[in-house]
């Protein structure tokens, strides 16, 4: 370590972003579970920036499943409950928004910070070590790294 800030793969540095802007969203959204008060088409572009996010993803996921298939499969599992409960917590506010609606919110914003958490904190560690060459398990992930 010779002190400077590790370098952040392109990859990386557009998944953080990503990430900020997810977050922005997941802040609005929290505020309005609070105050009881959804904007429907806002919610249907906080769930569409997330599966957009997570379909982004797919590259990085299949490379980490290279290194380490068990939390590839835990991140994916992860994108498919977000969308999940996304999809259902727009149904409820299609239908009036009477039913469930604030504990769905609840549940899409805790798993989709969960999500950006451990891709943070856990992943992105692993994935740049993997760049670096210190972990050298294959040649694709070092390629879906490199070429990105
Ligand atoms: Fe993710
Ligand atoms: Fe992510």
């Amino acid at each position: 370590m010779d002190g400077r800030a590790p370098e952040l793969t392109p990859v990386e540095r557009r998944q953080r972003s990503d990430h900020r802007a997810i977050e922005v969203g997941l802040d609005w959204l929290a505020e309005a579970t609070r105050a009881a008060k959804f904007d429907i088409d806002a919610v249907r572009a906080l769930v569409d920036l997330a599966a957009r996010h997570y379909a982004a993803e797919e590259p990085f996921l299949a490379a980490l499943a290279i290194a380490d298939p068990k939390i590839a499969a835990k991140l994916r599992a992860q994108h498919d409950e977000a969308l999940e409960i996304g999809a259902r917590l727009i149904e409820s506010l299609e239908a009036g928004g009477v039913t469930d609606t604030a504990y769905l919110s609840r549940r899409f914003l805790a798993m989709a910070q969960h999500n950006i958490i451990e891709e943070e904190r856990d992943v992105f560690p692993l994935m740049e070590r993997i760049a670096e060459n210190q972990i050298r398990p294959t040649t694709p992930a070092e390629t879906c790294f490199r070429s990105r």
